[in-house]
């Protein structure tokens, strides 16, 4: 064996023996880096006779040749083992669950609200809002309660600091200023419900300074006392989960509706438990009549051309009853234990298809 035939073993079997592309390196430049082997013998080419350069010359050519696709080769080789073990090692399990365990729950309130809008949304209403601070006029003077009228005073209202013009702004105490905002930028035919927080000076366990309301508008040419019941009723099948429930609706007296009437649900205590939908005892859980006229008016439409009804109900309240969730201020403490205890899974939204609370 020749001496040159001797290198290309040598230096073939370093590049088989080569474990990565580092290894590889250092081989690729032993033999053909500046210093390597095979440059080396180039550069003697040089001090060569012609004859014998004209020997050397294509032997160390042919030579270089195939150590360089040899190289190329085992690069390519390596580059792909080194995918796979990538590969291999950096796979991810996607059916496995993003944590061991999930911590945050839905509060009630949060819950029964997507509840309300889940199922009024399938009666075709859409979901309106409106300022938590409001003027005197929306809260009070717009909807037929007029600066000395006796209403004021059970609102048990939480007034802001007088203005320059002595006006003084309010934290609305019921949804219904959306009624009016609702009316002043929609043409008829309206149908909107206005969840949100509400605000009165009052507390005890069924009372917050802060609680939370949903309002109910429908305004068109013919929407009747009829339809205020039927709505109410599939309203209260859908909400408590139960195919009959009995209701009673009670004349009563607001500004803002004429007629108007509470709306109780009957119940029953079994073992303890409240059942909702029947039995001898009553819930009452909304106020509810047909728009007064002047209300109408004052939401910038005719009350000759057009007509509807109006209820506003209690969130919390409905909430309490429904999750059988005894006191009300433990709604607002923020306690971890209550919320874990009566939260939601937040990853299921109230659907009527899904099901409301799954
Ligand atoms: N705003 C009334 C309340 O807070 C409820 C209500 C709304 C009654 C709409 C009738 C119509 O008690």
């Amino acid at each position: 064996m020749t001496d040159l035939e001797e290198l290309e073993q040598e230096i073939l079997g370093a590049v088989a023996a080569a474990e990565d592309e580092r290894g590889l390196e250092a081989v690729r430049l032993g033999a053909l880096g500046k210093k390597g082997w095979i440059s080396e013998r180039m550069k003697s080419l040089g001090t060569m006779s012609p004859e014998e350069r004209k020997e050397a010359g294509p032997a160390l050519n042919g030579l270089k040749d195939r150590v360089t696709r040899a190289l190329e080769a085992q690069r390519g080789i390596l580059r792909e083992a080194a995918l796979e073990e990538r590969l291999r090692t950096e796979r991810v399990d996607v059916t496995l669950p993003a944590r061991p365990e999930s911590f945050g729950t839905i509060h009630p309130v949060t819950q029964v609200m997507e509840e309300v809008i889940a199922i009024f949304g399938d009666m075709g209403f859409s979901v309106a809002e409106g300022p938590h601070i409001e003027t005197d006029w929306y809260n009070f003077g717009a909807l037929n309660i007029p600066p000395e009228h006796p209403a004021r005073q059970e609102h048990d209202t939480f007034y802001l600091r007088e203005k320059e013009d002595g006006s003084r702004m309010v934290l609305r105490t019921h949804t219904s200023p959306v009624q009016i905002r609702t009316m002043e930028g929609t043409k008829p035919p309206i149908r909107i419900i206005a969840p949100g927080r509400t605000f009165r000076s009052d507390s005890d366990q069924t009372h917050t300074p802060m609680f939370h309301q949903v309002e109910g508008l429908v305004i068109d040419e013919t929407a009747s006392l009829a339809n205020l019941k039927g709505t109410l009723e599939a309203f209260c099948k859908a909400f408590f989960e139960v195919d009959e429930v009995k209701m009673r609706f009670r004349p009563s007296y607001f500004p803002f509706t004429e007629p108007s009437m509470e709306v109780d649900i009957g119940c029953s205590w079994e073992g303890g438990e409240l059942k909702i939908g029947v039995g001898d005892s009553w819930l009452e859980i909304l106020g509810s009549g047909m728009v007064h006229p002047n209300v109408i008016r004052a939401g910038g439409l005719d009350p000759d051309k057009v007509q509807g009804f109006a209820f506003g109900m209690g969130i919390d309240r409905i909430a309490m009853l429904k999750y059988g969730i005894p006191d009300l201020r433990a709604f607002f403490e923020a306690d971890l234990r209550w919320l874990r205890h009566y939260g939601f899974s937040s990853v299921a939204m109230p659907s009527l298809a899904e099901g409301l609370t799954t």
